[in-house]
């Protein structure tokens, strides 16, 4: 069945024309299957992510906790940074999440992921505030497949730290990412250790993940 131009409207309601970019979808398959991870700058047009940025800023943010089920606590030596899940209640947001659905769908067909389920949440860091290395799901544990970050902070500066350290599976650095603007990061989630290193600035992302 050939759905054309008008098919993918009509999956994603929410999905502006202005998001729609098969180009990314194919480079973003293309990283994945050929090293597993993939770093985009400008994936997103910058109107977009300032408007995801008002969304970040005026949520209700509280502590992240580490963990799963009955271990899960707040760990201030792992992490610091503060997090809102995200919701389909504002036009942003509706929007963020027609396009995550949208590459989710885009990444089935050319990848056969099977992946049925998508969530994600702002983050600020305050300045100082870090996450340790760590991975973002366990071997064999089939949760979190695929993890995607975008970043939300306009004119970062190399000096402003905040990088994301991405590692191979053997311990190796991989890149170092600095969070830019409409920068976005996609990783097997399983395979590589990372790390957000403390800033001199308010840092804002979201991160997601495709279960
Ligand atoms: C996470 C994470 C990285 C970042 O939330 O699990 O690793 O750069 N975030 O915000
Ligand atoms: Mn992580």
């Amino acid at each position: 069945m050939n759905c054309g131009f008008s098919g993918v409207l009509t999956l994603e309601p929410h999905l502006p024309p202005s998001l729609i970019n098969p180009t990314l979808h194919t480079r973003i398959a293309d990283a994945l299957v050929e090293q597993g991870f993939g770093v985009f700058p400008q994936a997103l047009p910058a109107v977009f992510c300032q408007a995801l940025r008002v969304e970040a800023v005026s949520a209700a943010l509280a502590p992240a906790a580490v963990g799963r089920g009955a271990v899960r606590q707040h760990n201030p030596d792992v992490r610091r940074d503060a997090i809102a899940w995200i919701e389909p209640n504002s036009t942003a947001t509706q929007a963020w999440l027609a396009w995550c659905d949208a590459l989710r769908m885009a990444l089935n067909r050319s990848l056969m992921l099977g992946l049925n389920h998508f969530e994600s949440h702002f983050a600020r860091y305050g300045v100082g505030d870090f996450y340790a290395l760590h991975r973002d799901a366990f071997a064999g544990s089939g949760n979190r497949r695929l993890s995607l970050l975008l970043y939300l902070n306009p004119d970062w500066q190399a000096s402003q730290g905040g990088e994301l350290l991405l590692y191979g599976n053997a311990g190796g650095q991989l890149c170092r990412i600095l969070p830019q603007q409409g920068t976005v990061v996609v990783f097997l989630s399983e395979q590589f250790p990372h790390e957000v290193l403390p800033a001199q600035r308010e840092r804002y992302s979201i991160a997601g993940w495709f279960l």
